[in-house]
């Protein structure tokens, strides 16, 4: 009944399915059921040492206040720095904001370039939060999709069919959620170079994946030609060194771009937290390979997952290059049957694969793929050993 008084813009969004699955596996595992969870998008590692003490070591030194809204001048420093040594970018404090996160760093933004109908193209599969930041500040969400026979990557051939004279915003992210591609240095480049020649156009290039990659280095789409003015680099602390529970983000900007991104924070959230930002300086300024232990257990469970997958017929996956996620299509089991179940679509998929195997997965259709589903393997071998043998022997009874 109350339900009539929500906003229209609330009514319009969906929950995250991502959150939605996570609930369902706890219920089920609060029944007493053994769930494996490989839906979460969250390092199983804790915040390394050096980064709680020194969180610590600030709250004992009195960092308990608000700090100036765009982050301390430490902080805003010691980002700076990191984006001159890890991405060839040159940047200033007055360029830089810091937030309650990535996630407020990309609603900032949207909130402050977008007005009703202006058209942001998003590379699908994107990550859900994308599509219902850019719907909520007004914007017209429109995908762009790549599939499987092209690593999930938009050529730059299909970004210049896509874009329309209310285009005004790209975002993708590069290492992806939900599919682990990473653009190479030329692919980027190639993007650069369409993006680049229009005005008026902005792209939120989220690098938040940035340092769980097996093959190339990350590269900044910021640093090409004509880009620097056209950028908008988000990253934060979460995933590189796993502090999802600290809400610690950053953006790079144009300055205009970064003082609008400061208002609209101003209002709504005041900034980040002080001591955290504190730990982020220490975090930051250490070198980044420092948190490489967690890049490479990533990437022996990534060889060992694909492996695994590539046992179960019908299932077709990538061989993602970063991040911690598997993005396999699972359309040759749309229709199949086990006699008492059919399997009709993604959504379905990942309830049998719950239900059945005890297995949490996220549908691909909450990421603009009905014919996928997302892995997240940020969880130990031995778990991700036991949940491709449920599936296996699961899908195995499904002709
Ligand atoms: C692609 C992408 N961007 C941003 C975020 C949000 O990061 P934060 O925890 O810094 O808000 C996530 C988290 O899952 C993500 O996957």
């Amino acid at each position: 009944m109350s339900q009539s008084y929500l906003s229209q813009k609330l009514l319009n969004m969906s929950e995250s399915a991502t959150l939605l699955m996570a609930q369902k596996a706890r219920e089920l595992g609060n029944t007493g059921v053994d769930v494996i969870s490989l839906s979460l998008g969250e390092p199983d590692f804790d915040t390394p040492d050096y980064i709680k003490e020194a969180a610590k070591k600030a709250l004992d030194d009195g960092f308990t206040k608000y700090t100036p809204v765009p982050g301390l001048m430490e902080l805003r420093q010691a980002i700076c720095a990191k984006l001159k040594r890890d991405n060839n970018l040159n940047y200033t404090p007055k360029e830089i904001v810091v937030s309650n996160g990535a996630k407020q760093c990309i609603a900032n933004t949207c909130l402050a370039l977008l007005d009703e109908g202006d058209e942001v193209i998003i590379f699908t599969p994107y990550w859900v939060s994308y599509f219902h930041i850019v719907k909520f500040a007004g914007g017209k969400p429109i995908s762009l999709y790549a599939g499987l026979d092209q690593e999930y990557k938009v050529s730059p051939e299909q970004l210049e069919e896509a874009l329309t004279d209310k285009t005004k915003l790209i975002i993708f992210s590069s290492p992806s959620n939900p599919t682990g591609s990473v653009y190479s240095k030329s692919e980027i480049e190639a993007l650069a170079k369409v993006i680049s020649k229009r005005s008026g156009l902005f792209v939120i290039a989220d690098e938040i994946y940035e340092y769980i990659t097996f093959e190339d280095k990350n590269t900044s789409i910021a640093q090409f030609e004509g880009m620097k003015d056209k950028t908008i680099t988000i990253n934060g602390m979460s995933k590189g060194f796993a502090m999802t529970g600290w809400r610690l983000g950053y953006m790079a900007a144009p300055q205009w771009i970064a003082s609008a991104c400061t208002k609209v924070q101003g209002q709504f959230t005041s900034g980040a937290n002080a001591f955290g930002q504190k730990a982020a300086v220490t975090a930051l300024k250490a070198p980044p390979s420092d948190q490489d232990y967690m890049k490479e257990k990533y990437k022996e469970r990534k060889k060992l997952l694909k492996k695994l997958l590539d046992e179960i017929d019908g299932i077709k996956t990538n061989n993602p290059e970063g991040a911690f996620y598997f993005f396999p299509n699972i359309a040759a089991f749309f229709g199949r049957t086990n006699g008492k179940r059919i399997i009709h679509n993604a959504d379905e998929f990942v309830d049998i694969l719950l239900d059945e195997a005890h297995v949490a997965a996220v549908s691909g259709t909450s990421f603009g793929d009905p014919n996928s589903f997302r892995i997240s393997y940020a969880t130990s071998n031995e778990r991700l050993i036991e949940a491709m043998a449920r599936i296996k022997k699961v899908l195995g009874e499904y002709k």
